[in-house]
């Protein structure tokens, strides 16, 4: 009884955080140009997908889709149209954002919810983190190579 306590107390900030986080992407992404989700880079809205699919399974305690959802992002993060840029800067976020998916791992394999609720919301810090240093940076200090 109590584990589920921790588990939705977990959760449920992190569910937060992502439609917070999803929001700031929308409306900045408003400023810009006006895009819906049709829109977006087919290669980069996987990652909502397969972020969503962590949610679904932390909210239901299927610890195989939450394993299942992080080895794709895994797998997504090692594919070569992820490396839209090659600044030093970029592959370290790159880095970050897979540690934060291994601990989602290790926390699904161990049936821990707890930690792998942990390492959701590291991820979803990593996505923002990412996204900010994007929007940050000058267009000419990143080595665009798509
Ligand atoms: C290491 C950097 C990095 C991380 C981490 C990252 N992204 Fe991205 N994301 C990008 C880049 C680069 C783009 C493409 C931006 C562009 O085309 O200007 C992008 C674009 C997107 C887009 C499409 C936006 C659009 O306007 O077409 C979505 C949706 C998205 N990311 C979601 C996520 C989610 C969800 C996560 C976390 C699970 C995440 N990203 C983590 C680098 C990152």
């Amino acid at each position: 009884m109590n584990r589920t306590i921790v588990s939705a107390a977990m959760v449920i900030p992190a569910a937060l955080v992502v439609s917070l986080a999803f929001g700031a992407m929308q409306q900045s992404g408003n400023q810009q140009k006006v895009k819906d989700a049709s829109s977006l880079d087919p290669f980069m809205q996987l990652k909502l997908v397969h972020s969503k699919d962590i949610l679904e399974g932390l909210a239901t305690e299927d610890f195989e889709m939450i394993a299942k959802g992080a080895q794709s992002l895994t797998a997504l993060s090692l594919e070569s149209s992820w490396n839209v840029y090659t600044t030093e800067k970029y592959l370290q976020q790159s880095s970050d954002f897979r540690q934060s998916l291994k601990i989602i791992k290790e926390g699904a394999h161990e049936k821990n919810i707890d930690r792998a609720a942990l390492g959701y919301l590291n991820m979803t810090v990593q996505c923002l983190e990412c996204h900010r240093y994007l929007k940050t940076t000058q267009t000419t200090d990143k080595n665009l190579v798509k």
